[in-house]
């Protein structure tokens, strides 16, 4: 089988990496990609939000399955175009990926399915700005403010304050740029992702995840696309798992058939884990990064055929999924000053050792890699356990050089130590 993935984060590397230990997948292409891939895989350079230009690559390369890797040319419909050309694709059509691209429309549907979310309230108006602010926050006995961008935003559209100016700052540059606000009440309790691979009606859990966006650690500074992730969660109880994937996804994939757009592809639920059960934070159509890292590093079943079964129609007919025992644990290294305006075109020192995955980096004409973006790459390290993994992530990580660059000390640190619990 040939597979042709589309995207260039560290996240597509470790798609291409995972796919590759499919002994049914006998060629590997990726577009744009980064230095990283380049090394496993042919590199094709095309516009990824183009859908017709997708598809024609995919069939120039004779590709028989594309998989999708980031959520704008999903929500774009470039899955669409690579399936009317009669190619398989891994990834949702345009009307289900709103699924993501539409905070909104993602609240319809879990109030259809019955699914327990935080409440919430789009403000498009600036003059409905400050009485949607008072029916939120801390007023409600909420500890923060939630103010989301209600499009796609990579993760950095968010801000979750305690102080309500900081709150209407957000709402307010968010609306003079033309974008709907969505006010959201806080959750409280540990956060977890948990990817499905889904077709229909058809849900096959991965792993339960976790993912650390702040920059710093201990949780504090600006929002990032994310600093790191680990898997699996021990101290999330299997039956917390079952109630997840039996009360929410299968519940939301089933309302997507529904309204006639069901989801094929990875459907990634955002969680926290309250007080009061499972509530979900948001859905993302597409594997996240860098769980996803973290994931796929545990993952012994054929990736290839698993996408191409979903993107078949074929789900329901695959064998239960085979994990390694042990844990990964992801550490991202991003360029200085990210999530800011990052620095690049600096030289990277030792980025090409086993267990680096490749996000902003470019090969220079003399050969050099070099940083080309604010999340430059992640390390995996896996191990027996948490401590193990994580030892062996550091010292990966610690191993590689880049000026300016900067890393989070505390992936996974709490849960290892035993910190964390439900
Ligand atoms: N892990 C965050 C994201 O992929 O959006």
């Amino acid at each position: 089988m040939r597979v042709l993935v589309i995207g260039s984060g560290a996240r597509e590397h470790a798609l291409l990496l995972a796919l590759r230990r499919d002994p049914e997948v006998s060629e590997l292409a990726v577009a744009p990609g980064n230095a990283g891939t380049a090394v496993i895989a042919d590199q094709y350079d095309v516009d990824i939000t183009d859908g017709d230009a997708v598809a024609k690559l995919a069939h120039k390369i004779g590709a028989d399955l594309v998989v999708i890797g980031p959520e704008v040319p999903l929500v774009l419909g470039v899955a669409d175009a690579v399936r009317a050309a009669g190619i398989a694709c891994f990834g949702p059509t345009r009307d289900a990926a709103r699924i993501e691209g539409s905070k909104s429309f993602a609240k319809d549907v879990m109030t259809a399915a019955g699914v327990r979310t935080a409440n919430s309230e789009i403000v498009d108006n600036p003059g409905h700005l400050d009485a949607a602010l008072d029916r939120f926050g801390p007023a409600v006995g909420e500890p923060a403010w939630v103010v989301k961008d209600d499009g796609l935003a990579a993760g950095k559209g968010v801000v979750v304050t305690p102080d309500r100016d900081a709150a209407r700052a957000h709402a307010a540059s968010l609306l003079d740029a033309g974008h709907p606000v969505l006010l959201e009440s806080f959750l409280d309790g540990p956060e977890v992702s948990l990817f499905s691979i889904v077709d229909g009606e058809t849900v096959v859990p991965l792993l339960p995840a976790q993912d650390f966006k702040r920059v710093g650690d201990g949780d504090t500074g600006p929002n990032t696309g994310g600093m790191g992730a680990f898997a699996p969660l021990d101290w999330l109880p299997d039956e917390v798992i079952t109630q997840i994937v039996d009360e929410i996804v299968k519940p939301v994939a089933a309302e997507m058939v529904r309204r006639g757009c069901p989801f094929t592809g990875l459907l990634y639920a955002g969680l926290a884990i309250t007080s009061r059960g499972p509530a979900v934070v948001e859905f993302n159509c597409r594997f996240g990064d860098p769980e996803t890292q973290s994931v796929l590093a545990l993952l012994e079943s054929p990736l290839g055929q698993l996408l191409y079964a979903a993107a078949t129609g074929k789900l329901a007919d695959q064998p239960p999924l085979q994990w390694r025992d042990g844990a990964a644990v992801t550490v991202v290294l991003a360029a200085e000053n990210y999530p800011g305006r990052p620095r690049v075109g600096d030289v990277i020192v030792g980025s090409e050792a086993d267990g680096v995955l490749h996000a902003g980096t470019a090969r220079r004409e003399d050969g050099a890699i070099v940083s080309s973006g604010g999340r430059v790459l992640s390390v995996v390290g896996t191990g027996a356990d948490l401590a193990a993994a994580r030892e062996n992530a550091y010292a990966l990580i610690k191993s590689i050089r880049l000026p300016g660059s900067h890393f989070r000390t505390d992936i996974a640190l709490a849960a290892a130590e035993g910190r964390v619990s439900v």
